[in-house]
């Protein structure tokens, strides 16, 4: 059957397939260390597992389907939720639960884009994004940011291409993957102005929220004039530990949101009942859960930065918050190795190291490896990533 040229043209995600090659590699019994796939290395707060049960036992088997925007407790208890996070206000009417944050981008892209609508995305972006935008036939378009400015959107940059484009469209994630960059309020503000100048509606992925190492997290949604222009994404995948069972919110007001309410009714229907039933325990059990992975976060980058610090040829920026570290290993290249695919495909090879290459994100001179791991793995990890720069360093002399 021939695939639609739409279809065709979006590549598999690049993690994905990192992944499962890792596990092709782990089949043959070989001992390969993962840092390539976003996934914290904890279990999901017990709390979401018991109201499974619970769920299960009171339902007697009855598991039908729920409103398409979540059950109406679900959606209270979430839109507190991220009302808390965003420091916006939202009610049960203004937030969708959707399967995954990846769920609530589409539906908030194809909610307010219409057809050949421009995207802006920073250039330096993860790489959901533009497959997202074409999927709905959207036109990315990539506004440039650079290392220097720790691939930070400018207000100034985002002018620019607002005026060349007339986009009326921005995707913002803050804490970042990969780059692990965190907008301060300053920072923010600046491009907010932009947007309310140029009527801009702004879908701001927050799933990253609670890793913040320097400074604090802001949400745009939260600034002068943007609530009412801004999409919030959130989720319990990462601050919780919950990626396998689906969970992401959408939140915003007026129109957009409706429309998106209602795309979901026809594309998906509700978030699995069970999924519904973790969140709701997730939700009731309190931030501790969260705090915990946050503060092994904060240490393992410590202790990842003090590591990558010893490999010969790695320049590395601080990340501020997320759980990755975005090194420069372009003073490595030579060779066959010209740029980072062919890097982590030999890395993988070599030293059974995964980690994903930054051209799957825009920036080819990087690699992004996630410290989402325990310590003895990341420990480990970067050993090999220390024999395979001090080896390719050698075979450059
Ligand atoms: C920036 C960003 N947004 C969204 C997602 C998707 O989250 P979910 O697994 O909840 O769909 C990810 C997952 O890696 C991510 O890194």
């Amino acid at each position: 059957m021939k695939a639609s040229q739409r279809a065709a043209s979006i590549a598999p995600s690049v993690t994905f397939a990192i992944e499962a090659r890792v596990r092709e590699l782990r089949e043959q019994g070989l001992d390969v260390i993962g840092l390539g796939v976003g996934q914290p290395d904890f279990a999901g707060p017990p709390q979401a597992a018991e109201a499974v049960i619970a769920g299960l036992a009171e339902s007697e088997g009855r598991v039908g389907y729920t409103a398409a925007s979540g059950t109406l407790e679900l959606r209270e208890a979430a839109a507190a939720h991220v009302s808390r996070v965003s420091g916006c206000t939202y009610s049960a009417q203004d937030l969708i639960v959707t399967n995954g944050a990846k769920e609530a981008l589409a539906l908030a892209l194809a909610a307010a884009g219409d057809p050949g609508d421009t995207l802006l995305l920073p250039s330096v972006n993860w790489l959901s994004y533009a497959a997202m935008a074409q999927a709905y036939d959207l036109k990315p378009h990539d506004v440039p940011v650079n290392a220097e400015n720790h691939f930070k959107l400018r207000a100034a940059a985002l002018d620019a291409a607002a005026a060349q484009t007339g986009a009326r469209l921005l995707l913002l994630n803050s804490p970042n993957n990969p780059t692990g960059a965190v907008f301060s309020e300053a920072e923010l503000l600046d491009i907010a102005a932009v947007c309310v100048a140029r009527d801009i509606t702004v879908i701001s992925d927050e799933i990253y929220w609670p890793f913040v190492f320097d400074g604090r997290f802001v949400s745009i949604a939260s600034l002068p004039g943007m609530a009412e222009r801004t999409f919030v994404v959130n989720g319990l995948s990462k601050s919780h530990a919950m990626t396998g069972w689906r969970v992401g919110f959408l939140a915003g007001h007026g129109p957009a949101l409706k429309a998106a309410a209602s795309l979901k009714s026809h594309l998906s229907s509700n978030a699995s009942v069970a999924a519904q039933w973790a969140a709701q325990g997730a939700l009731a059990s309190g931030p501790e859960h969260t705090a915990n992975i946050a503060s092994a976060f904060a240490r393992r980058r410590d202790l990842a930065l003090e590591l990558l610090a010893e490999i010969p040829g790695l320049q590395v920026d601080p990340p501020q918050g997320a759980f990755y570290v975005f090194p420069r290993v372009d003073a490595l290249y030579g060779g066959e190795i010209q740029g980072s695919v062919a890097f982590c495909q030999r890395l993988l090879e070599e030293q059974r190291l995964a980690a994903v290459p930054g051209a799957a994100f825009g920036e080819n001179r990087c690699i992004r490896l996630s410290i989402a791991v325990d310590d003895a793995t990341l420990e480990q990890g970067l050993a090999r990533l220390a024999a395979f720069a001090t080896a390719l360093s050698e075979a450059r002399v």
